[in-house]
């Protein structure tokens, strides 16, 4: 399998196998509104030439806000903006993807004013503690989720991921290291599916069009989710997706969602590929692929079908095209001062090169 070689998922086309997959960048305004700043970013990476570009870790309602200036889908105001932003990723030749999510038990109170959420009363990263969701919360989420389904769609995105990786909600009901609850939505693997599938199958109802992405943590350290159960729960979510993109992490643990210098390059790929000989539908592998020649490696090993890099693309947003026309790039050294940025609530680049397009 070739980096340049597209692939239709369907009735989708991807003009190529590099995914720039969600990254927080702390551009949208202050009520989680769309900005040209926001707008002017995504356009640079697409137009440096990934074929699928997903937007940042969206909330889907106002108590589900964790970052300063992340951005939202949480209201049908925000519809406009959305479109600008769906528009000029698509103008640029790459499809337009968006993560929705909310942060569980990571929710930050100093914004949403209330206690996080989680399956049962947790304490995780902000270290704040939580309260468990009941059933008719458990519902009526479902039902938010797809309102911020609804309002992509109808923005023009042709791809929803559904974040259920890093310890955020979906991930917490995935999570034996979260969800301790006894009732049908804890204990078995099925039964930490239950929110996450639920939600799943009610994307596809609202977004019968667009393509509907799960992303995962593979591995989540000790006492945690680890690849041969995610394989297990890659395999449920795949009746009802059309992409597995395969992360890792939970915060706080070993095994972090943004792994640092010292961890081998393409380190999560290994789990990718044990996640996609349990499935049938393509897979993401993600995790310090800094380097083209790795990421070709990956796809010809049959590791994954997609590659993602987040801060490589960050760095030098022109790779896939830089590559394409056998230019030298910018190469990420995983320094991770862009996530830096983002943990003091700042706007988020590569501190490196500050790589144009970049705030
Ligand atoms: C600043 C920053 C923000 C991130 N925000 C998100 C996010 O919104 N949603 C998500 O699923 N992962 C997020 N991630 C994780 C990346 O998508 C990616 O999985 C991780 O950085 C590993 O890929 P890389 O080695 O290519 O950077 C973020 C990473 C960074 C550095």
């Amino acid at each position: 399998m070739d980096l340049w070689q597209p692939l239709a998922i369907a009735d989708r086309t991807l003009r190529n196998r590099i995914v720039f997959p969600p990254v927080v960048t702390n551009l949208a305004g202050g009520k989680g509104e769309v900005t040209e700043e926001l707008i002017a970013h995504y356009s640079r990476i697409a137009a440096g030439g990934a074929g699928l570009v997903i937007v940042e870790a969206t909330y889907i309602h106002p108590a589900g806000r964790a970052f300063p200036f992340g951005l939202g889908a949480d209201e049908s105001g925000k519809l406009p903006g959305l479109r600008r932003l769906a528009a000029a990723i698509k103008k640029e030749g790459a499809l337009a993807g968006i993560q929705l999510f909310h942060p569980g038990a990571r929710a930050n109170p100093n914004l949403t004013g209330v206690l996080g959420l989680g399956p049962s009363s947790i304490t995780l990263m902000p270290k704040l503690p939580s309260r468990a969701l009941t059933k008719d919360e458990i519902q009526d989420l479902t039902n938010t989720f797809g309102n911020a389904v609804g309002l992509a769609v109808q923005a023009g995105f042709d791809l929803i991921c559904l974040h259920m990786a890093h310890g955020f909600l979906l991930s917490e009901f995935l999570s034996p290291l979260a969800n301790r609850r006894r009732d049908e939505y804890g204990g078995s693997t099925s039964n930490r599916l239950r929110f996450p599938l639920a939600v799943l199958k009610e994307a596809r109802r609202r977004a019968p069009n667009a393509l509907v992405s799960c992303r995962i943590s593979a591995h989540e350290g000790e006492g945690g989710i680890i690849p041969t159960e995610a394989a297990r729960i890659a395999s449920s979510l795949a009746s009802h997706a059309h992409i597995i993109d395969v992360s890792a992490g939970w915060p706080g643990a070993a095994i972090a969602s943004v792994p640092p210098a010292a961890f081998p390059p393409g380190c999560y790929l290994t789990y990718a590929r044990i996640v996609k000989e349990a499935v049938s539908i393509p897979v993401i592998g993600v995790g310090r692929i800094t380097d083209h020649l790795l990421a070709q490696q990956a796809l010809s090993k049959g590791q994954a079908d997609l590659i993602a890099l987040a801060r490589a693309l960050l760095c030098d947003p022109d790779l896939p095209n830089k590559v394409r026309e056998g230019r030298p790039y910018e190469e990420c050294q995983s320094c991770s001062g862009c996530h830096r940025l983002l943990n003091r609530g700042g706007k988020v680049r590569c501190v490196r090169t500050k790589a144009p397009g970049s705030p």
